[in-house]
């Protein structure tokens, strides 16, 4: 099949071109070649490109940058997503989009299915969730798939940063009462081939939940167990409401439910604690 992977040069896009190159042919863009604020060029660019599958993984995911650039964000995230819609439309192509968990207001303590209504609190959660939209109005067989606390080895993320600090630092300290599920580029790259021949919204994250706290303290007891050496094994816990330098507010419980996702693939993603245990041992520890 011929693949083409927006956002290539991101932590997700990267991890899925890898994943996929050995089977299919891939091309990935990343932003500095195809970028999704000029829609005409967009448009122009993929008329002249051949391909069956589009897998859309280029966003603003900045959240508290697009609290203060809305327009910039729609823009990305919202309509953009619509013109690659109509683009796979008018090319009979199928459509993989990204979205994410904080299309959701955090106010529930059950995980979330897909039928759940969303109800943003931030600016990148609205535009995200106009994304949905404008790419499910165009095409029913395109599929949305949101996802949570992305990590990988392609760019580095909040398991990054508490292990470098932690490797600096006799003190580290994460948010414990904010509550969702880590997930693996490299599980999301393995589980999306499994079902993405379906439409529609799709939740995808390895199994379980946990706090910042306690998803740093998971990834500090590995690299110990690893032989890595850190200053500081212990995370403390912080609120959520301490953390006065975001600008947009967070959901507190995001956790996604995988029960379309189990049911359409016959099976259910690793549990996020062997995620990241995987993921320290494979990328972190060797470096
Ligand atoms: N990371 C998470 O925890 C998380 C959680 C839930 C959902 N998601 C969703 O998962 C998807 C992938 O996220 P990710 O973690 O891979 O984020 P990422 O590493 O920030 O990747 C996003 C990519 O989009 C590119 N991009 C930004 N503006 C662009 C533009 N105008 N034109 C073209 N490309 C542009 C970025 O390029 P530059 O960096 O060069 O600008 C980057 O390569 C996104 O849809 C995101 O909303 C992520």
């Amino acid at each position: 099949m011929k693949l083409l992977v927006l956002g290539a040069g991101g932590r997700l896009g990267a991890a899925l071109v890898r994943g996929y190159s050995r089977d299919h042919d891939v091309r990935g863009f990343s932003h500095a070649e195809l970028d999704l604020t000029d829609l005409p060029r967009l448009r122009e660019a993929l008329a002249t490109l051949d391909f069956d599958l589009l897998i859309n993984c280029a966003a603003l995911t900045n959240v508290d940058y697009c609290e203060s650039h809305r327009a910039e964000a729609f823009l990305i995230n919202a309509e953009a997503p619509g013109v690659l819609a109509e683009t796979c439309r008018k090319k009979r192509a199928k459509l993989i989009h990204f979205s994410t968990d904080y299309v959701f207001d955090g106010e529930r303590s059950t995980p979330y299915r897909e039928d759940d209504a969303a109800a943003p609190l931030s600016v990148y959660g609205e535009s995200k969730l106009g994304g949905e939209r404008a790419v499910l109005d165009v095409s029913e067989e395109a599929l949305v798939v949101r996802v949570s606390w992305v990590f990988g080895p392609d760019r580095p993320s909040f398991v990054d940063q508490v292990i470098r600090r932690a490797r600096e630092h006799d003190q580290v300290a994460a948010v414990s009462d904010k509550i969702s599920t880590p997930t693996y580029t490299f599980d999301i790259a393995q589980s999306l081939a499994a079902t993405w021949e379906n439409g529609g919204l799709l939740h995808l994250a390895n199994e379980g939940a946990c706090s910042w706290q306690e998803y740093a303290q998971h990834a500090l007891d590995c690299c110990t167990a690893g032989g890595l050496k850190l200053k500081s094994n212990h995370v403390d816990p912080l609120k959520l409401r301490d953390m006065t330098n975001f600008m947009a507010r967070r959901p507190v419980y995001t956790v996604l439910s995988t029960d379309r996702f189990a049911q359409l693939s016959g099976f259910r993603p690793r549990s996020w604690r062997e995620a990241v245990a995987a993921y320290v041992k494979d990328h972190v520890a060797k470096q």
